[in-house]
C-alpha cells in the first residue's frame, strides 16, 4: 500500500460500495452489505435497466408468480437507509469501471450471463431459428426484445435442451390463452400466444432421462396444463436407455424417473396440445429454405465414465421431424463488461469465492468482487445467489477490516452522477421504479392480472419520472444523491416530506 493511501477500515467511517446489476446476486449483496452495522455501509445499485430484480422480472416464467414475489424481500432491501437504486445506467457504457472504483470503496459485479449458447450445427442461424434467451425475454418483457417476433403460426415446435429453461419455454408454448391472461406475459407475447397455431412442442434431451438437469416440480407441473398432453415413450425408460451411469441415482432424478413414468404409463386425452419429451436425441442439422422447416436429429447411445456423467455417443442413426420453430435452451453464457477481467473460455469473471483476480498476475483486485451467475455461471436457482453474494460479501468485509480495500478515498458519488447527467444519462432512481412499478399494477388490477409490463425503454423512462435522474443531478441547492434519496422517500411515503425529514443515514459526503 502507498504512503499516502488512506484505505476505508472499520474505524475509518463510513463505506460506499456499487453493485452492479440488481438480479437476485446484486439485490441479496445489498442486502447483506447493509446489515453491516459498523462501518455504515451505503450501496449503490446499478442496472442498465430502468427496472430492478434481474431476472425474476425478465427470466422467471410469468405462471410463476410465486416464484417472483421474492421481489418483496429486494423491496424491504430498498426501503433500507443507504439503500440507492441507479437505473438505466450501463457499466462499461455510460459509465466505466475505472470510473467507479474512482467513486467507490469497493465495486461489487453482478451482471447476471444474458448471453445464449450455440447448437453449432448448420441451419442454426434460418429463420424460426432461436435462442430460447430470446424467447424467454420476449415474454416476460425484456425491453431488448421489445421488436422481436416469433412465428407461431407453425404445428411443430422443437425445444432443445433438458433443463429447466427447456421446460419453462415448452410450458408456455402449451399454455391456453386463459392460463396465460392471468399472468403478467408481456401482452404482444400473450396476443401472439393466444393467436398460436403450434399443437405439439418436441423436447430434445441428448442424453437419458436421469441425465436430465429439470427438477422434479417444473417437470410434474406439465401434467397439471389444462389442454395439454405429455408423451414419454416407455422405451426411453427402459435399462440402458435411462443413463450411462445406471447405479447411485440421486434423489432428485428417481424423483424425474417416477414422474415421467408416470406420464409414459398414460394414455393421451387428446388435449389441443401436445408435449412430447424424447431422450438420446441431437439436433444435427436445422434444414428449410430461409426458415427453418426441420430439424435432422441423431440418435444417441448412453456410454458410462467412472464415476462420471454418462456420455453421449452418436448411434448413426438419423430421423428427421417437421418443424417450424427451433428454440435452442441448452444455457446461458457470460458477457464481458468492458474495461474489467473476463475469461472467455468460461465466460465469467476470473474469481477466488468473489475476489475478482487480475488475469495476469493471479492477484485479487483492490476493490473488485463479483457474486452471481457472472461470478460462479449460469446455473442455480434464485436462492442459490444469496449464499453465493454472502461468501463474496464476506471477504468484502475481511479485506475492509485489513484496510485492502481502494487505495484512496473515493471521490463523491455526486460528482459521477454529475458526469452522468452531462453525458445525457437518466438516472432511474428507485422512486422512479416505484412509479413504474404502481403504473404496471394498476393497469393489471381491472384484469385480476399481477400487472401489465411497459415493455418500451422510452415509456419506462418517461414513467419514472421527468428527467429522473438527471434534473436532481443538476440541481445546486444540494447533493444529487439526497435529492434521489428524498425522491425515494417521497414515493415511499407518499407524501412531499423534504429529504431532511426523511430518516435518512447517509455516508455520502456533503457537497
Ligand atoms: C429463463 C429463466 C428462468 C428462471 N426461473 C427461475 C425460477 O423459476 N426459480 C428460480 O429459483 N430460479 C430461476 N432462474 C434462475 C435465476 O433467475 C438465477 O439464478 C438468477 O437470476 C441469477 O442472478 P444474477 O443476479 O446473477 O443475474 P441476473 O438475474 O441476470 O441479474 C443481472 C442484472 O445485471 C444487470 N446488468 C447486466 N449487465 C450490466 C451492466 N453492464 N451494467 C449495469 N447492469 C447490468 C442486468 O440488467 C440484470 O438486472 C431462472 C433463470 C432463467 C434464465
Ligand atoms: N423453475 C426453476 O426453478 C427454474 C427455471 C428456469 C431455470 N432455472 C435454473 O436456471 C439455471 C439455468 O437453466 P438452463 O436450463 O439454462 O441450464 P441447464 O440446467 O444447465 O440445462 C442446460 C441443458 O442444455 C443441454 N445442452 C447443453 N449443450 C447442449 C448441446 N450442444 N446440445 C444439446 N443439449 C445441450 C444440457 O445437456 P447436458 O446435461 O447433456 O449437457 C442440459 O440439459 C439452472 O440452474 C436452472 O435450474 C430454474
Amino acid at each position: 500500500m502507498s504512503p499516502q493511501s488512506s484505505p476505508p477500515t472499520a474505524s475509518a467511517g463510513g463505506v460506499r460500495v456499487a453493485v452492479v446489476g440488481s438480479g437476485p446476486a446484486g439485490a441479496y449483496a445489498a442486502a447483506q452489505l447493509l446489515a453491516i452495522r459498523e462501518p455504515a455501509v451505503e450501496v449503490h445499485v446499478f442496472d442498465r435497466l430502468a427496472t430492478p430484480w434481474g431476472l425474476v422480472r425478465a427470466g422467471v416464467a410469468p405462471d410463476h408468480p410465486k416464484i417472483k414475489s421474492v421481489t418483496r424481500v429486494f423491496e424491504r432491501t430498498a426501503q433500507l437507509p443507504g439503500f440507492h437504486f441507479l437505473g438505466n445506467v450501463r457499466v462499461g457504457v455510460d459509465v466505466s469501471h475505472d470510473e467507479l472504483l474512482g467513486h467507490y470503496h469497493a465495486v461489487l459485479y453482478a451482471t447476471g450471463a444474458p448471453g445464449d449458447r450455440r447448437l453449432g450445427i448448420p441451419g442454426e442461424e434460418l429463420a424460426g431459428s432461436h435462442a430460447a434467451t430470446g424467447f424467454v425475454s420476449w415474454y416476460n418483457g425484456h425491453p431488448d426484445a421489445a421488436d422481436t417476433r416469433f412465428d407461431l403460426s407453425v404445428r411443430r415446435a422443437v425445444v432443445v435442451g433438458n433443463g429447466n429453461v427447456a421446460l419453462d419455454v415448452a410450458r408456455m408454448l402449451a399454455l391456453t390463452p386463459d392460463e396465460l391472461a392471468r399472468t403478467d406475459i408481456a401482452d404482444h407475447a400473450l396476443d401472439a400466444l393466444a393467436a398460436s397455431q403450434v399443437e405439439e412442442i418436441v423436447v430434445l434431451g441428448r442424453r437419458g432421462p436421469a441425465d436430465a438437469a429439470f427438477t422434479t416440480p417444473e417437470l410434474r407441473e406439465l401434467d397439471r396444463l389444462a389442454d395439454c398432453d405429455v408423451v414419454v415413450d416407455p422405451a426411453d425408460l427402459a435399462d440402458g436407455a435411462v443413463s450411462g451411469t445406471g447405479t447411485g441415482l440421486a434423489l432428485r432424478v428417481a424423483d424425474n424417473l417416477d414422474v415421467l413414468a408416470g406420464f409414459a404409463a398414460h394414455e393421451p386425452a387428446g388435449h389441443r396440445r401436445r408435449i412430447v419429451l424424447r431422450f438420446r436425441a441431437s439436433p444435427l442439422e436445422l434444414t428449410g429454405n430461409g426458415r427453418v422447416q426441420g430439424v435432422r436429429v441423431g440418435h444417441n447411445e448412453l456410454v458410462g465414465t467412472a464415476g462420471g456423467p454418462s456420455v453421449a455417443v452418436p448411434t448413426g442413426r438419423v430421423e428427421s421431424i417437421d418443424a417450424g420453430l427451433v428454440l435452442r435452451a441448452i444455457g446461458y453464457v457470460g458477457r464481458p463488461v468492458p474495461g474489467l477481467p473476463f475469461d472467455g473460455g468460461t465466460t465469467r469473471i476470473g474469481n477466488d469465492r468473489g475476489r475478482v483476480l487480475d488475469p495476469v498476475s493471479g492477484d485479487p483486485l483492490r476493490g473488485v468482487y463479483t457474486a452471481g451467475w457472472i461470478k460462479r455461471g449460469p446455473s442455480g436457482v434464485i436462492g442459490t445467489n444469496k449464499k453465493c453474494a454472502q461468501e463474496t460479501v464476506s471477504l468484502l468485509v475481511e479485506d475492509l477490516a485489513a484496510g485492502r480495500l481502494a487505495r484512496r478515498s473515493p471521490a463523491p458519488a455526486e460528482n459521477l452522477l454529475g458526469e452522468l447527467a452531462r453525458r445525457g444519462v437518466e438516472v432511474v432512481p428507485y422512486a422512479g421504479w416505484a412509479a413504474i412499478d404502481a403504473h404496471e399494477q394498476a393497469l393489471g388490477r381491472p384484469l385480476s392480472r399481477p400487472r401489465v409490463k411497459v415493455v418500451r425503454h422510452e415509456q419506462l423512462l418517461s414513467l419514472a419520472g421527468p428527467g429522473a435522474g438527471t434534473t436532481s443531478v443538476n440541481s445546486a441547492s444540494s447533493s444529487a444523491l439526497d435529492q434521489l434519496t428524498s425522491a425515494h422517500h417521497m414515493h415511499k411515503n407518499g407524501s412531499s416530506k423534504p429529504a431532511s425529514m426523511a430518516p435518512a443515514r447517509t455516508t455520502t459526503p456533503k457537497t
